[in-house]
């Protein structure tokens, strides 16, 4: 595991976006894993910036989302497809049939997850996103999941649930079941790329990098992966060993 640690989010997400700019130009054809939540949400702003700027162009990349609420209707308001459109497709030269994000709204959601495999199988990805949760959880891999999993239906835990709530009007609405990428799938791509800020993902991160391997903490199978990157701010890396 290679760690960055940056001064601030700005450095940080400056950084990384040229990181993912100069990929792009190297292999106009790259399969990037993408991620949802708040944290990549300054690096997709960073490549539209890039985009209009300098013109890379998204227009033979394909994308493959971890993961979907299960229970909300895929043009839902807090839907990951929705998300995903609003805060980056939507601004870049994408074909948005290469966007993939598995339905959280499919009638059979075991063909669904079997049918995300299948395309998963076909195309390894060059660099996955990832972003990690207060409990450490990875995609909507919760502590205690499998590490060799496919994409499976999952519960979400409770401190998902409580870090979630911000985007629903109450508790109530908060989706309690998702679809996601499994560890295993994760672990598929040829490069993993963590980012983690604020001082609410020190912990996770103090055990993900320095502790046991464990289901416990399920982002700490990635000290197991050959090309991994964790990209901090100083917050989210202020509990590690100097
Ligand atoms: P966040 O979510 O970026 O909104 O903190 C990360 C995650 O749960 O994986």
């Amino acid at each position: 595991m290679e760690v960055f640690i940056f001064e601030n989010k700005k450095e940080l997400f400056e950084n990384l976006a040229k990181k993912y700019v100069d990929a792009i130009n190297k292999n106009p054809n790259i399969k990037l894993g993408l991620a949802t939540g708040s944290t990549p949400v300054p690096l997709y702003a960073a490549l539209i910036k890039d985009h209009q700027v300098n013109k890379t162009s998204y227009k033979d990349v394909s994308t493959f989302n971890l993961d979907e609420y299960i229970g909300l209707s895929e043009g839902h308001e807090q839907s990951y497809r929705t998300f995903m459109n609003k805060t980056f497709f939507n601004h870049i030269d994408i074909k948005l049939t290469n966007t993939h994000i598995p339905s959280g709204s499919a009638k059979d959601l075991k063909l669904e997850a079997k049918a995300y495999d299948e395309l998963l199988k076909e195309n390894q990805i060059d660099i996955q996103l990832l972003g990690i949760g207060t409990n450490a959880h990875i995609g909507f891999n919760e502590p205690g999941s499998d590490f060799d999993s496919e994409t499976i239906i999952v519960d979400l835990a409770k401190e998902t649930k409580d870090a979630n709530v911000r985007f629903f009007s109450s508790m109530d609405e908060v989706p309690t079941k998702a679809i996601t990428m499994g560890i295993g799938s994760i672990l598929k791509a040829k490069k993993i790329i963590l980012v983690a800020t604020g001082s609410n993902k020190a912990k996770a991160i103090k055990n993900t990098i320095e502790g046991k391997v464990t289901t416990d903490v399920p982002a700490s199978i990635l000290q197991k992966h050959p090309n991994v990157e964790i990209y901090l701010d100083k917050d989210a890396a202020k509990l590690l060993n100097k």
